[in-house]
């Protein structure tokens, strides 16, 4: 079989930036969350935390620290983009944050697998993703970042925003296939 449900929801899978209020259940986050347990990791470390959010003033402090920590960046797009105070997570009602551990074989490519696992499972869901990195931009506040109590040991890499898609499904960029070479 050259096509089933796995292939397309790889393919369908697209960033969502436009998301309805109501929460996903919980059901469908547990589903989503145990699908990044079972990712591949170097050494089998498992070397992980995810820090699930679902509370609004927490998701908009985020927000705002990393907006205000954009704004004094010198790279031009980022201060840019924090200037103009955009919800990080495009009020998403969950966030997962992916933590990696600290001297682990390899932290961020496992945590990286998990986070992809994330993404397909919710599309297989038909639950709206979004993988963050300017998440990186409120971990930088190390004051404010403690409302999190992250897990001592591990790095905060990732945010992933889950919620219900409230917008078509987006189109996918342009695919360049000029990417593959073949050793026969
Ligand atoms: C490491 C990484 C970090 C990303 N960070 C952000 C982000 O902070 N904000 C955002 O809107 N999209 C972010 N994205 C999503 C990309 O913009 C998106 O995947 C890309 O434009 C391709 O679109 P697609 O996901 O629909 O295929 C990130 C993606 C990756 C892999």
């Amino acid at each position: 079989m050259t096509n089933n449900e796995t292939l397309k929801a790889i393919k369908n899978r697209r960033s969502i930036r436009k998301f309805k209020e109501n929460q996903i259940t919980k059901e469908e986050l547990n589903a989503i969350i145990q699908s990044a347990i079972y990712a591949p990791t170097g050494h089998n470390d498992q070397p992980w935390h995810f820090t699930v959010i679902q509370n609004k003033e927490v998701l908009n402090k985020i927000s705002e620290v990393a907006n205000e920590s954009m704004k004094n960046s010198e790279i031009g797009w980022i201060s840019k983009l924090g200037s103009k105070n955009r919800p990080l997570f495009y009020n998403a009602p969950t966030v997962v944050i992916v933590s990696g551990k600290e001297g682990a074989y390899s932290p961020l490519t496992d945590c990286s697998a998990a986070i992809q696992n994330m993404l397909i499972a919710a599309e297989s869901l038909n639950i709206g993703s979004l993988w963050n990195g300017l998440v990186s931009y409120f971990f930088e506040n190390k004051e404010e970042a403690k409302i999190l109590n992250l897990k001592e040991g591990y790095k905060p890499y990732y945010a992933v925003a889950l919620g219900y898609k409230d917008c078509e499904q987006p189109v996918a960029p342009e695919r360049n296939e000029d990417v593959f070479t073949y050793i026969l």
